[in-house]
């Protein structure tokens, strides 16, 4: 295959003029996430030798408690997106808030806000399961050159210029969209060259595939429990298969590839859901949808949202769009 020689580097230079903003930035700035990828790879892969397992010993703004590795990613995606000057602010899963680069410097001229889930999947990290990088990439909203602001954070997901994700699996991929379909490329850990090995990805318009976390069934309202059941009858091509890895990443991946859907529902004790949505359901649903699959919170299309919190949550149903049209079925009646 004549893609497999590509490299990553090589697909950002011909693809940049076909970018919205063609102005080079944005290229840079997929290179320097390509960069932190790596490095956090690199880390990820030699969790088990050295002392990076286990807690950090704090708990995020969220209340969850901080992994060795939650912290040491977020370190290296901010260090390296920080120290090539590349944007002009950072928002993270793991800083209560946004951070401003370069604020003070009038001369500053770059456009663009990332916002970072910089390590997903942190219950997986100490059972060596797979786990993942999610961005989120912007154009800021307020006047280049001024200190960021939070409105530059709070937009609806339809905004977004670029998104991707790393899965550190059995191999390690950048998988990304500029709004121009999805691609994803696999990391040669030999020569840390990242490849094109799955050109213009999309989810199977059928799946069957099903990704919830069934032991708080009980806590889930009455249509999402009727969409699990209807998975789980023996009629056509169900029952479908359960499968959870519990790395939103990971779930998602695998989902595109095989064709199926995610679920994170709310439910009686988490109304809002679990995931967050700048950081999280907003880049995985711009690549849903880049790649022919589906993204909702509840009734309404995930990139439609207003965000007006920066660690705010919602519930999360994204995947192949038939399975998702079918379980909005089910939502729509009881509503
Ligand atoms: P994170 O590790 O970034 O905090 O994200 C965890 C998320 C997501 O990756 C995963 O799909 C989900 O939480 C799992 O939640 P449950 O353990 O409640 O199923
Ligand atoms: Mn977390
Ligand atoms: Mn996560
Ligand atoms: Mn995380």
């Amino acid at each position: 295959m004549t893609t497999k020689n590509r490299t990553l580097g090589e697909f950002i230079i011909e693809n940049q003029t076909s970018f919205k903003y063609s102005s080079g930035e944005l290229s840079k700035l997929i290179n320097a996430i390509r960069l932190a990828a790596k490095v956090v790879n690199h880390e990820v892969n030699k969790a088990g030798l050295v002392d990076i397992l286990g807690a950090a010993g704090e708990t995020n703004i969220q209340g969850e408690d901080q992994q060795k590795l939650d912290v040491l990613a977020n370190e290296k995606f901010i260090q390296t997106l920080t120290n090539r000057e590349i944007v002009c602010g950072i928002a993270s899963e793991e800083e209560d808030d946004f951070i401003t680069i370069n604020s003070n410097d009038n001369n500053h001229q770059n456009k663009y806000v990332v916002l970072i889930d910089p390590l997903d999947g942190s219950s997986n990290i100490d059972v060596n399961v797979s786990v993942g990088t999610i961005f989120s990439i912007y154009r800021r909203v307020t006047p280049v050159g001024t200190p960021v602001t939070l409105e530059d954070f709070l937009q609806p997901g339809k905004n977004q210029v670029a998104a991707g994700y790393v899965v550190y699996g059995t191999s390690t991929m950048l998988v990304y969209t500029t709004g121009d379909g999805v691609n994803g490329f696999t990391l040669n850990p030999a020569i840390g060259t990242f490849y094109l090995s799955h050109p213009n990805m999309q989810f199977p318009e059928d799946g069957k595939i099903y990704s919830v976390n069934e032991g708080n069934y009980i806590h889930f309202h009455q249509g999402v429990k009727d969409y699990i059941k209807y998975c789980q009858e023996e009629e056509g091509d169900r029952p479908y298969t359960s499968r959870y890895i519990g790395s939103l990443v990971s779930d998602f991946h695998r989902n595109m590839i095989k064709g199926g859907i995610y679920i994170y529902p709310k439910s009686s004790v988490t109304e809002e859901g679990k995931l967050r949505l700048l950081y999280e359901c907003n880049p995985m649903a711009f690549l849903a949808e880049q790649a022919n699959g589906l993204a909702i919170g509840g009734k309404n299309r995930i990139l439609d949202v207003q965000p007006t919190e920066l660690h705010q949550r919602i519930p999360f149903f994204c995947g192949s769009k038939n399975m998702v049209l079918k379980l909005q079925e089910f939502l729509e009646k009881y509503h």
